[in-house]
């Protein structure tokens, strides 16, 4: 029997206004596992996950998370159906520190105790931000942002993490430290959704992915599958 799915997504479609931006995406991710979505510049990846986390409204298909159908439930919903996103460009409170900024993705949570153990959880995975906690995430580096910002997403417990761009901006060092991240939080089962212009730092992490265009998903396969693919190699890795 197949592994049940975190997230099934089928025949999406949104835009805004008159312009439709996804013409029918079909996409899912299993528990522990990491799925890619990768494609170049305004292709529809960001919303993409915004369609998903029902921040732009489906016009046509349906999202299930674990065989339950919340097409256009709403953030509140999805982060209560245990979703969270990373948004593009990361979005801290820049003026907060650290700490409260974390704290900020345990708002739906009540349990101090565990609020409080899930912090030290964080600081294991990102020692340096254990260091920094009592600083403004505005004095913080790309890295160290992108960072505070996967953080803020586990603080509400997901067992989906919905991430836009993780390496966009950042130092390959970042980029490395924050892969082993998610590779470590997949391992303890949560599934994972990365949106990505970088093919090869997506591939790199992935175990499968798909690869968009214009809307519409244009090739799915393995990470290596993906990383072999003509297609793949000739339009986003510019080898022949
Ligand atoms: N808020 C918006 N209003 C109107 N058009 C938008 C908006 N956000 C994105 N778009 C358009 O939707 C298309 C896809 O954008 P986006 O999903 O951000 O692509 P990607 O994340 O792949 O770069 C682009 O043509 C973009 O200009
Ligand atoms: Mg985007």
């Amino acid at each position: 029997m197949a592994a049940p799915r975190k997230l099934e997504v089928q025949g999406l479609q949104s835009g805004y206004g008159d312009v439709q931006v996804l013409w029918g995406i079909d996409l899912d991710v299993r528990p522990g596992e990491i799925v890619c979505v990768i494609g170049s510049n305004g292709v529809g990846k960001s919303t993409l996950l915004k369609t998903i986390s029902g921040l732009v409204a489906a016009r046509a298909g349906r999202v299930l998370v674990d065989g339950r159908e919340v097409t256009n439930a709403g953030p509140a919903a999805m982060l209560g159906a245990g979703v969270a996103q990373v948004p593009e460009g990361r979005r801290l409170f820049g003026a907060m520190t650290v700490e409260d900024n974390l704290k900020m993705g345990a708002f739906l949570r009540s349990d101090a105790a565990q609020i409080h153990a899930d912090l030290d959880r964080i600081y294991a995975l990102f020692p340096i931000l254990g260091e920094r906690r009592r600083q403004d995430a505005g004095t913080l580096s790309g890295g160290e942002q992108q960072m505070c910002a996967i953080g803020r997403g586990i603080m509400s417990r997901p067992s989906l993490l919905m991430i836009d761009e993780l390496s966009l901006g950042l130092a390959p060092k970042a980029v490395e430290i924050l892969s082993e991240a998610l590779l470590r939080i997949r391992a303890e089962g949560l599934a994972i959704l990365l949106v990505e212009q970088d093919v090869l730092a997506a591939l790199e992490i992935a175990d499968r992915g798909a690869v968009i265009d214009r809307g519409r998903v244009v090739l799915v396969g393995s990470n290596k599958e993906l990383e072999h693919s003509p297609r793949v190699r000739e339009a986003y890795l510019g080898l022949v």
